[in-house]
């Protein structure tokens, strides 16, 4: 297969972390230039790769060596950013959550087919095998009938300039951190998820919500309870609960390529432990991306439009609480700061 010749559209965090060494290690990717604001941080990142430095994305899309882009700027520039990828020809591979709203997600994915682009939201968790093999057990029957689902996804807080505590930027725990128990929830009971209702708090004086729980129901009537925030220790796990037993993945969305999947299955005969060889589910992704550049064979959109949908949902109906604890935001701003 020829190389996806793909340029990086700002030198974010998750692009220097994750997305680059496993693009930089995958023979169907060639990392052909990479674009930043600031040209310095632009030259600097590209000479990790050896590869074309840009100033500005804009410049970026006038390239005719790059036939793909991928987008890892703050939410709420995505939509624009993609927009623009796809009217300049290019495929794009957008990071999480694809943009901030259902019909701006729904708009984007019908432009790109009806261009023959390939548009794939980077919600890499599901690339990873651990889940197929918790499908496996339920589908098996390891607990009887699935009777409710629980997932959480929490990250520490972080420096107070992150774009995440952005309202301008689309920030916010929802939008961040509450697509992962999300596409959980779809992943396990279906396409046909009902909204209940929602909870999203806010620290006093901050303009995003800095946590969140959402409680969905399936139409088989199968409960899901979803936790997300920005201000937690750290915790990314789910739990399914049937008739017969309990299966418990802990470590579910953010694995590290070396980690070691265990999946623990509790059932009245006792706690089995799964052990799994690592996955790396970034490589994973961005292998995916590739292919279905080159086979022409379009990722399967409808988990990320039914996730904007849902996101979207859960916002529209959360009840909007304050966290009013004295003095606890000028705390943390002030550790942060010094
Ligand atoms: N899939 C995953 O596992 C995963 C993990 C983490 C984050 N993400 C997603 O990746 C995206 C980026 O997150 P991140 O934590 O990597 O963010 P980040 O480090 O703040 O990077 C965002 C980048 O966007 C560019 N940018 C353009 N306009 C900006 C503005 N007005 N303010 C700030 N930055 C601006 C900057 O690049 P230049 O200055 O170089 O132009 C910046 O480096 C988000 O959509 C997030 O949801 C996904």
């Amino acid at each position: 297969m020829t190389p996806v010749h793909i340029g990086i559209m700002g030198c974010a965090s998750v692009a220097r972390r994750k997305v680059l060494p496993a693009m930089a290690a995958l023979p169907g990717i060639e990392i052909a230039a990479i674009a930043s604001r600031d040209p310095d941080k632009a030259a600097e990142a590209a000479r990790a790769h050896g590869c074309r430095a840009v100033k500005g994305y804009e410049a970026l899309l006038d390239l005719d060596e790059v036939e793909a882009v991928y987008v890892p700027l703050p939410n709420a520039l995505h939509a624009a950013w993609i927009d623009h990828a796809l009217s300049a020809g290019k495929h794009v591979l957008a990071e999480k959550p694809m943009t901030t709203s259902a019909s701006r997600t729904g708009g984007l994915i019908a432009k790109a087919r009806a261009r023959r682009l390939v548009l794939m939201e980077n919600v890499m968790f599901p690339h990873h095998r651990q889940h197929a093999v918790v499908r496996g057990q339920l589908e098996d029957g390891a607990i009887g009938d699935l009777r409710a689902f629980h997932a959480s996804f929490g990250v520490p807080r972080r420096p107070a300039d992150d774009v995440r505590y952005s309202a301008e930027l689309g920030g916010g725990a929802l939008m961040d951190a509450g697509v992962y128990p999300v596409r959980a929830a779809m992943s396990f009971l279906g396409s046909d998820l009902t909204v209940l209702s929602a909870v999203l708090t806010h620290r006093h004086g901050q303009h995003v919500d800095s946590a969140g729980h959402a409680l969905l129901h399936s139409s088989g009537g199968v409960g899901a309870q979803l936790t997300f925030g920005l201000d937690h220790s750290y915790r990314s796990s789910y739990e399914l609960w049937g008739s017969a037993g309990r299966i418990v993945v802990e470590h579910a969305f953010t694995p590290p390529a070396d980690h070691v999947p265990v999946i623990r299955l509790e059932r009245s005969s006792g706690v089995q432990e799964i052990r799994l060889t690592p996955d790396d589910q970034v490589a994973n992704s961005v292998s995916a991306f590739a292919t279905a550049v080159r086979s022409g064979r379009f990722p399967d959109s409808g988990g990320t439009l039914q996730q904007a949908a849902l996101i979207e949902d859960i916002g529209a109906r959360a009840r909007r609480c304050v966290d009013h604890t004295p003095g606890l935001a000028d705390t943390i701003q002030t550790k942060e700061l010094s």
